[in-house]
């Protein structure tokens, strides 16, 4: 059942400021928000307001000890130029598990459905649709007490916001494999998505860009000597074209919903897919042998971010040709195929709300 959303439309809409041809990632906002507050232990009532500033307090606890969580999505059209979602239920148990990490109350399924989706038909004219563009779909939550004591606030505030993207990587990237610092150890919140993962995650990608790198491989806390995740995104190696790795879910790792996307329709396609650690010196060794054909990340902001080469130890190792590559082509092409209806959705992941 549709939830009663009260809509106060933006009278005034920005959409001539954007320049659909060249969008930066993250920079301009579509007309209208979604929110709605938790107090006394229930949801309120949610509105869709116009996109603007909110007033928060000095105090305001999600500032000073990050009970803070997001999830990251993105809106399509389709041939026939209605909007759609890809998989928004697996955000939707995602975003919770997030909350149940972070001590943050759930958020139901019809206020996140719904407010997602009758904002998505709302500015729909937002949605972009030159190749490799999407409307990202920002759902996040924080905590709202304004009281400085370190415990789990009372009040959360829970907005979808949009901005219409293109790629998030614009061309393959080079990264490094960090062996200084960790993201996540066994015990942590790797497979949260809590804004405090992103926050420490800033140092050593500043570090790494100061050596030329754009990206950094995250490696286990316990040896640094296993490959976690990159930069924002879940990390794939193929070997010889055949065999397709990638970190298993070890509680460390965050849960792509593209990573999940990408494992089922490489093994619909008759790849072996091997979910297990994966050890950077196997890894370094395959690329000197030339059998390291493909690395990429997988996320929603990049779908597929290609490695153009590895850094370790003080080498780096160039990897084949982005643009000749079987299995991030293809996967790139299928996955984003399906999310603007080009391709077969044989597994029912398209939500369409038109
Ligand atoms: C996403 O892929 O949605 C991410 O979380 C990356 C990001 C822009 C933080």
């Amino acid at each position: 059942m549709a939830s009663s959303i009260k809509i106060n439309k933006n009278p005034q809409s920005q959409i001539h400021l954007c320049d659909f041809e060249n969008i930066e990632f993250g920079k301009i906002f579509s007309d209208h928000m979604f929110r709605v507050d938790y107090k006394d232990g229930k949801w309120q009532e949610p509105s869709i307001e116009p996109y603007g500033n909110i007033s928060i307090a000095p105090s305001l606890s999600a500032l000073h000890y990050g009970q803070s969580i997001f999830e990251g999505m993105k809106a399509f059209k389709n041939p026939e130029g209605k909007p759609q979602l890809f998989r928004p239920l697996d955000n939707f148990n995602r975003f919770n598990h997030s909350a149940y990490r972070m001590g943050m109350p759930a958020i139901t399924e019809e206020l996140f459905i719904d407010g997602l989706s009758q904002l998505v038909v709302l500015d729909q004219n937002w949605i972009p649709t030159k190749e490799g563009s999407a409307l990202y779909l920002r759902p996040f939550m924080f905590a709202t007490d304004d009281f400085v004591g370190v415990r789990a606030s009372n009040n959360y505030s829970f907005i979808i916001f949009c901005c219409p993207v293109n790629s998030y990587y614009p061309k393959p990237i080079k990264v490094k494999v960090e062996q200084k610092f960790v993201r996540a150890a066994n015990g942590m919140a790797g497979n949260a998505k809590a804004a405090g993962n992103y926050g420490i995650s800033m140092l050593p990608s500043m570090e790494a860009k100061k050596e030329g790198y754009d990206q950094i491989i995250w490696t286990d806390g316990a040896t640094h000597e296993y490959a976690e995740e990159s930069g924002t995104t879940n990390l794939f190696f193929v070997l010889e074209d055949k065999i397709v790795l990638t970190p298993k879910l070890d509680g460390n790792i965050l849960p792509g919903i593209t990573r999940d996307s990408c494992i089922q329709l490489l093994k619909a396609q008759g790849y072996e897919v091997q979910e297990r650690d994966i050890s950077i010196i196997e890894m370094i060794e395959a690329a000197k042998q030339n059998k390291l054909s493909d690395v990429f990340g997988t996320g929603t902001a990049a779908i597929i971010a290609k490695i153009a080469a590895i850094g370790y130890k003080g080498t780096d190792y160039v990897l084949p040709d982005p643009e000749k590559r079987v299995v991030s082509n293809w996967l790139f092409k299928t996955i984003y195929g399906i999310q603007t209806g080009k391709e077969a959705d044989v597994n029912n992941w398209v939500m369409k709300l038109q």
